[in-house]
């Protein structure tokens, strides 16, 4: 629907270690419009020259001499003329330089959004959010301002300088040359003065960086912030990084008003120079005197602008290494969602065998060694273990969010590294710790990701079988009542029940629940476990749980360890051995002895 406008384009294809060709190729499909916008700024320069050697002709050839009044109209139509041509051709290239930076920008950012969210999980383990944001967002509009100011910027005062150097060394080559011995200098000088400038830009922008990101934190964490009554150290350090940031736009400011007066004072001393030898040139009649009008104006157009081009050539470099930063992004290579060779025509029956599997993050460490056990379809396999032993490592293998390292993982027979990630992903359902909501309403939550109609009925049953019907019901707007962002309106237990019917409307054939009673009260671990039992019938399903509770009644009970499996079989099996698992169970029960004894007692509160 809205990709009329922006030609298809796989910006792939832009990645360049030329900066300027990489650019070159993110403008497909929108070069003609360029390559106009730069000649229209050329037909605006030269029409612009034209008025001056028109007024030269005016005043040599129609103002002193007897007789030719009567051209004094038509010259005057062409003076109106030429204005005409001049601002037409300066809207015209605005209008598709700006047109052209933004729908290449456009592209550029529903590039970048669909491809960040099919980048691979270890990129973004290894990747700051924040930076990702600043690169589709700060140097997309770097190259949005590349395109559209500076590029177009620099073109103006180049075609200016060549159209008014030519017109002057036609009215008189010495006189020229003299006009532009300032001209070196002052690029030299802008170059060197806005290469300063922007470095101070960066330490501005940086503070800038600085500022925003405390004032989201504390906008995000206000709770804490109120809670812990901090709302004093934070209003301080607020002030000094605002003082920093105030301290650094002042320094930022005090430059720019260094450099226009001192260039003021070169181009005022380069005029007068000019000026007044073309002057004496006139008197004694070497050039006329519209020639020496013409030059008057003309020596103010080639120097004027040229105070410009350094900053112009600065802020293009700038927008050079915003390219580059894209660029690295859209270099990353994606997660392949379909590519697989082999996908079963229908839903798979979720029998799994790990045989020897191990698995070593990126960066080097050692989550899992040596993992096997067989898993039938349709039973309930649960994982046991401390924090950092590498149960939620192992459950991410299933969807292939990470690939294993070593070993051999079979689903239904065929190694899992055959199916596309896609497919598996339909086929796994996935009930996180803290299960994350986004900010629509609960009916958008419960059925995202089910990618079929789904009729209020079903909703109604999904609803009630995860036993967050009665809480539906008291909301303000039942169904259709917005859950804040991350869910914030809804109690912990809620979101989790929101998660359990999400997932019971996807209705996959395997199940991972990661957590999903730890971080909730007694009460509403009771109603979350009721709302899982329907979860789980009939499914394959991997249960990671603290309590001993939890994983009792699991066909196969795996305690973890450092990312080894030491000891596995149901709970009777287990209670028998004399190891880890009795441990858990001992303690566990001895602390809710202890709990239930001072609860009786009166002890505890
Ligand atoms: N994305 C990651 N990158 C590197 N190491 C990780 C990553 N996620 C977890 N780990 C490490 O792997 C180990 C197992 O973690 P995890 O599977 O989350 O444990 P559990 O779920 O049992 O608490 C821990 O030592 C943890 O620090
Ligand atoms: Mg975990």
């Amino acid at each position: 629907m809205f990709s009329s406008v922006v030609p298809d384009y796989d910006l792939k294809n832009a990645v360049s270690s030329n900066r300027l060709q990489g650019l070159w190729r993110m403008m497909t499909g929108f070069r003609l419009a360029y390559v106009a916008a730069t000649a229209c700024l050329g037909i605006a320069a030269l029409s612009r020259t034209a008025v001056f050697m028109l007024l030269r002709y005016f005043v040599d050839h129609v103002l002193g001499q007897q007789g030719r009044q009567g051209m004094a109209a038509q010259i005057a139509l062409a003076f109106v003329g030429l204005a005409l041509v001049q601002g037409l051709f300066t809207f015209l290239s605005g209008t598709l330089a700006a047109r052209t930076a933004e729908g290449v920008t456009r592209r550029l950012r529903n590039y970048l959004f669909d491809h960040i969210q099919r980048l691979s999980f270890t990129y973004h383990d290894q990747t700051a959010t924040g930076e990702l944001i600043e690169r589709s967002t700060s140097d997309v509009d770097a190259v949005r301002r590349f395109l559209a100011d500076h590029a177009i910027g620099a073109g103006r005062i180049l075609a200016l300088f060549v159209v008014n150097f030519v017109a002057l060394l036609r009215l008189h080559v010495p006189l020229a040359l003299l006009a532009t011995i300032v001209v070196p200098v002052l690029v030299v000088l802008s170059l060197v003065f806005f290469r300063r400038v922007s470095k101070v830009y960066e330490e501005m922008q940086e503070q800038e960086a600085v500022l925003s990101t405390t004032l989201q934190e504390n906008l995000t964490g206000m709770r804490v912030v109120r809670a812990f009554a901090r709302q004093q150290f934070e209003r301080e350090k607020f002030e000094q990084q605002n003082w920093e940031k105030f301290v650094r736009s002042k320094r930022f400011l005090q430059m720019h008003a260094q450099y226009w007066p001192i260039s003021d004072l070169l181009c005022g001393a380069q005029m007068l120079a000019c000026v007044s030898i073309g002057a004496r040139l006139a008197i004694n009649g070497t050039i006329s005197v519209g020639t020496y009008v013409a030059y008057a104006v003309l020596v103010i157009w080639i120097i004027w602008p040229m105070r410009n081009l350094g900053r112009m050539i600065v802020e293009m470099s700038s927008g050079l290494v915003s390219y580059q930063r894209v660029a690295e992004v859209i270099a990353v290579k994606r997660e392949e969602l379909t590519e697989g060779d082999y996908l079963p025509a229908s839903d798979v029956q979720g029998q799994f065998v790990f045989d020897h599997v191990g698995f070593q993050y990126p960066s080097g460490h050692r989550a899992l060694d040596g993992i096997s056990f067989r898993c039938q379809p349709g039973r309930a396999i649960a994982l046991l273990g401390s924090t950092g032993s590498g149960k939620t490592t192992l459950v991410n293998l299933l969807p292939r969010f990470y690939d294993y390292t070593s070993g051999t993982l079979t689903l239904d027979g065929v190694e899992l590294s055959r199916y596309p990630r896609q497919y598996l992903r339909q086929q796994i359902g996935i009930v996180e710790q803290e299960p994350f909501l986004f900010a629509r309403s609960v009916r958008d939550n419960m059925t995202y990701g089910v990618h079929r109609p789904v009729s209020d009925d079903e909703i109604e049953a999904a609803a009630r079988a995860a036993a967050m019907w009665d809480d539906i019901m008291e909301f303000p707007n039942g169904y259709d009542t917005v859950v804040g962002e991350r869910g914030v309106m809804l109690s912990g237990g809620q979101k989790q029940r929101v998660a359990i019917a999400r997932t019971l409307l996807k209705d996959p054939r395997i199940l991972i629940l990661d957590d999903s009673t730890s971080s909730v009260d007694v009460e509403t671990e009771h109603s979350i476990r009721r709302a899982l039992q329907h979860l789980i019938e009939g499914r394959t399903t991997f249960i990671i749980a603290h309590r001993i509770q939890s994983v009792m009644h699991a066909d196969l009970i795996l305690v973890f360890n450092e990312g080894r499996i030491v000891q596995k079989g149901t709970h009777s099996e287990l209670m028998q051995e004399d190891g880890m698992y009795r441990r858990i169970y001992d303690m566990q029960t001895r602390v809710e002895a202890t709990l239930e004894r001072e609860l009786a007692g009166g002890g505890l509160f």
